[in-house]
């Protein structure tokens, strides 16, 4: 660590960040002219600034930490495999027996039918090997046509060329010209905002039908996959009506398009189910999974291929090119191997589904009482809260206001972190949260509602 000439270290590294270090989605020349915040220790549900001031982590870092901050057996087992196999491979016929223990671990828990992986160490480097081996898949059942990868507005799939083309968030996309040739979308699920008076049920049945009038737009024939997060988490956590997902597996199987499930958010156990697909009865053909696998211990993602892909490719008489140096890196793979025994031995799973998780959302849902929140929605440990400008009539504030962000800053200055997507304000906290935290978090959020209510010149709750 650099140490600071005459002033103090907060001050010191916001001088080297600002010097050297752009940062992801943040507008650079902002943040240096602000000072930025300096994360430098976590326990448990708390992490603290560089001035010691503490904050509860809402979000679990970015939806990952989910067993928690600090836990000692995870940092062992990293050392442990650090000291014994700092790296290995599993190019050219060659494995070791983190990444093996881990695959197996896998398959064991992944929904039915998918018995094997690929690695990768991001969800947007996930999703991009899923894109390829859809491709592929469909080039070794003789039907290379089929190329078209339809996606829905409002999705998150993270970065990379391919991963931001699927992604259906505009912002990320423009910057690079993209989406890349091949890449369509369809309407997104999100009955608060755009179901106007029509009943959940037969919104999510309109929603899926436009999904069926873009595959026959395009000629079945041609399209590959539908890839969807169960629930859209970072385009604003908008989760399906019931009627939704089986009128869309229904489609998707018609049509012979292979179902792509973006796990990275709602696997492991975020939503009270090891994964989104047993909540909502899916079975993916091809799936992706990354944050929770290792609660973000390490950077390590995975791609599920179910039955009919894996056979396929697992058959093929030729060489699967593609893989990256940390596919299934010896220290991730041992973390996130332990990761897994933890949710296991410590039934966090069951915890989120049984007990703490509907904890959450009976708490989450009295912040609907505040005057500035209309609808509150989640599942397990998921939650949002929509901030609105008048929610008798269901008008959403004007986004030039940027009403989320205020209240994100307050959030902050007050000492929880809780994310703002346009004005709608998210959690997803650690599975070992505790009630009494919860509790802490309900209360710190209805003040900053209230500091942000006071800001727009609105009454407080
Ligand atoms: C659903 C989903 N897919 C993919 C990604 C991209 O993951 P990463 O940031 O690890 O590349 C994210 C990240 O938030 C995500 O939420």
């Amino acid at each position: 660590m650099t140490k600071p000439a005459t002033h103090n270290q907060t001050r010191h590294w916001q001088e080297l960040d600002a010097a050297h270090h752009i940062h992801p989605f943040t507008e650079t020349a902002a943040l240096n002219k602000k000072g930025v915040r300096i994360i430098t220790k976590a326990k448990g549900v708390y992490i603290w600034d560089s001035d010691g001031n503490r904050l509860i982590d809402g979000m679990s870092g970015l939806w990952c930490v989910n067993v928690g901050y600090g836990r000692e057996e995870l940092a062992e087992a990293g050392y442990k495999a650090l000291k014994e196999l700092p790296y290995y491979n599993a190019f050219f016929q060659t494995t070791h027996p983190y990444v093996t223990e881990l695959a197996a671990k896998l398959a064991a828990l992944l929904p039915k039918g998918m018995t094997r992986v690929l690695f990768a160490n991001s969800g947007s480097e996930a999703n991009d090997t899923a894109i390829k081996l859809i491709r592929y898949y469909w080039n070794l059942m003789g039907k290379p046509a089929k190329k078209i990868h339809i996606s829905r507005e409002y999705a998150y799939h993270g970065v990379t060329m391919g991963a931001a083309s699927l992604s259906g968030l505009t912002p990320m996309q423009t910057q690079w010209d993209l989406p890349l040739p091949g890449f369509e979308k369809v309407p997104t699920v999100y009955w608060y905002g755009f179901g106007g008076n029509q009943d959940p049920n037969e919104y999510g049945l309109a929603v899926a039908k436009k999904l069926e009038e873009k595959i026959l737009e395009l000629g079945p024939e041609n399209v590959a996959s539908f890839s969807a997060e169960p629930i859209h988490g970072a385009g604003g956590l908008m989760l399906p009506p019931d009627s939704y997902w089986p009128e869309v597996q229904r489609i998707c199987r018609k049509y012979d398009v292979l179902i792509h499930l973006d796990e990275v958010i709602t696997g492991f156990g975020r939503t009270g189910r090891w994964f989104g697909a047993d909540l909502y009865g899916i079975e993916p053909d091809i799936m992706s999974m990354a944050k929770g696998m290792s609660s973000g211990y390490q950077p390590i993602a995975a791609i599920g291929l179910g039955h009919r892909v894996g056979e396929a490719i697992a058959t093929a008489n030729e060489e699967l090119v593609t893989g990256f140096t940390w596919s299934g890196h010896p220290v991730a793979a041992a973390v996130s191997l332990r990761n897994l025994e933890i949710l296991e031995r410590e039934k966090l799973v069951e915890r989120v589904h049984a007990d703490i998780g509907p904890y959450f959302q009976s708490k989450i849902r009295e912040l609907a009482k505040h005057p500035l929140v209309g609808e509150v929605r989640g599942v397990g440990l998921l939650g949002a809260i929509e901030l609105m400008d008048d929610k008798a009539s269901r008008k959403f504030f004007d986004r030039r206001i940027d009403v989320g962000t205020q209240c994100r800053n307050h959030c902050f200055a007050n000492g929880l972190v809780m994310r703002a997507i346009r004005d709608t304000m998210v959690l997803a906290p650690p599975f070992i949260i505790s009630k009494n935290e919860i509790d802490e978090i309900i209360n710190l959020a209805w003040r900053c509602f209230d500091l942000t209510a006071r800001d727009l010149g609105k009454s407080t709750g």
